[in-house]
């Protein structure tokens, strides 16, 4: 049932649903704006068991634009602090920060001002390193391919931010691995042509994520919850199988992962991807099947009782929803009442349902 709480270690989710993180580009200088607050705060009162803050870069070259967040310095951490603190006021919803490199998709405009188009020189574009320098699309830039200084480099920058999150005091961490971003760049054989140990079969094209899932996994403590956004295919022929992701999955699980939200696509602008309701629910059935870890599955959820459909069937342990929430905050509530499951909302809210 989807109202159930569900306790992964010491944390407490009042229900099974998620707040999806969603970039808003929106940040100065790395640190969360006025903005944020207003947008988190809508969500962290939709009545959900955990709210997913958006992909955060781990350094400058990580980001996706020039106004994504980034958790790198003490006045990042400080401003992050601020900003968590205020959301813990409004209510105790556990708070999870997912974590990320950009990679070859970084250095993008923003989307609402060019959609999928690199920043020019006149925009401050800058170097974007990717496991070979293939450019993602047609007008995209070529990236530099990494050296082995440079991932070490990386290495080192997702540890500092791991530690910053742990010092704000978030409940979750959630290590970016999809959408086409570096560490699925890694994956992919199609972004991945490297002829190092980086590179060629799936265990080395599993071993930069798998160093970094180990180093993260050392730091962040094990009563919290410590997941990664994966891939379940990248839906193209030469691309990351579903098979494949189950390899991959079952390494994060050794490793002491506790839980894997199902994503796909994104590693080429253009995929096979056919985006209808529910389009995720079979490839996280299959990971959770076949891995036993806890899954989240998310894309197209726009309603609870369809939502708890997919919780009954153990297709999934947990949901992700993202613009349903923007477009209805009221969503879990407006469910609960169809369900007629009472005790979801405020009292001073209850009448409002009536
Ligand atoms: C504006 C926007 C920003 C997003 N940013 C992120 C992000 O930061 N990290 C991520 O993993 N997914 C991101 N996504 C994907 C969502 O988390 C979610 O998986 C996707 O929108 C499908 O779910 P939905 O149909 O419930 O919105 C974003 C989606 C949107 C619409």
């Amino acid at each position: 049932m989807i109202f159930k709480k569900i306790k992964i270690n010491k944390v407490i989710l009042k229900n099974k649903i998620t707040v999806s993180p969603m970039c808003q580009y929106s940040a100065i200088d790395g640190c969360p704006s006025d903005w944020h607050y207003k947008h988190l705060g809508k969500l962290n009162l939709s009545g959900a068991g955990l709210l997913m803050m958006e992909s955060t870069a781990i350094n400058n070259e990580g980001k996706i634009t020039h106004s994504d967040l980034c958790l790198k310095n003490s006045k990042q951490e400080k401003s992050f602090k601020k900003l968590f603190n205020y959301l813990k006021k409004l209510n105790d919803t556990p708070i999870g920060i997912q974590l990320s490199h950009a990679g070859r998709k970084g250095s993008s405009f923003i989307p609402w001002i060019k959609s999928n188009t690199p920043l020019d020189k006149k925009n401050n574009l800058w170097q974007t390193f990717a496991p070979s320098a293939l450019k993602k699309d047609k007008n995209w830039p070529i990236p530099k391919e990494l050296n082995a200084k440079k991932m070490e480099l990386i290495i080192n920058d997702f540890k500092n931010t791991v530690r910053k999150a742990k010092n704000i005091g978030f409940d979750c961490i959630e290590i970016h691995m999809a959408h086409g971003y570096l560490l699925h760049q890694f994956l992919s054989p199609i972004s991945n042509l490297r002829i190092d140990e980086y590179g060629g079969n799936l265990k080395n094209r599993f071993r930069f994520p798998l160093k970094i899932a180990k180093e993260v996994r050392k730091i962040w403590p094990k009563n919290k919850i410590l997941g990664a956004r994966i891939t379940g295919t990248d839906h193209l022929k030469k691309g990351i199988s579903i098979n494949e992701s189950i390899l991959f999955v079952r390494e994060l699980k050794k490793i002491g992962f506790d839980y894997v939200c199902v994503s796909s696509g994104g590693i080429l602008t253009k995929t096979n991807l056919k985006f209808k309701k529910g389009f995720r629910v079979n490839l996280c059935k299959k990971i959770k099947k076949k891995t036993s870890i806890i899954t989240r599955t998310s894309g197209l959820i726009k309603d609870i009782k369809y939502a708890n459909k997919i919780i009954e069937k153990g297709s999934a342990d947990l949901l992700a929803i993202g613009r349903s929430f923007i477009n209805d905050p009221m969503l879990i509530y407006k469910g609960a009442k169809q369900m007629k499951i009472k005790n979801i909302i405020e009292p001073q809210y209850n009448r409002m349902f009536d």
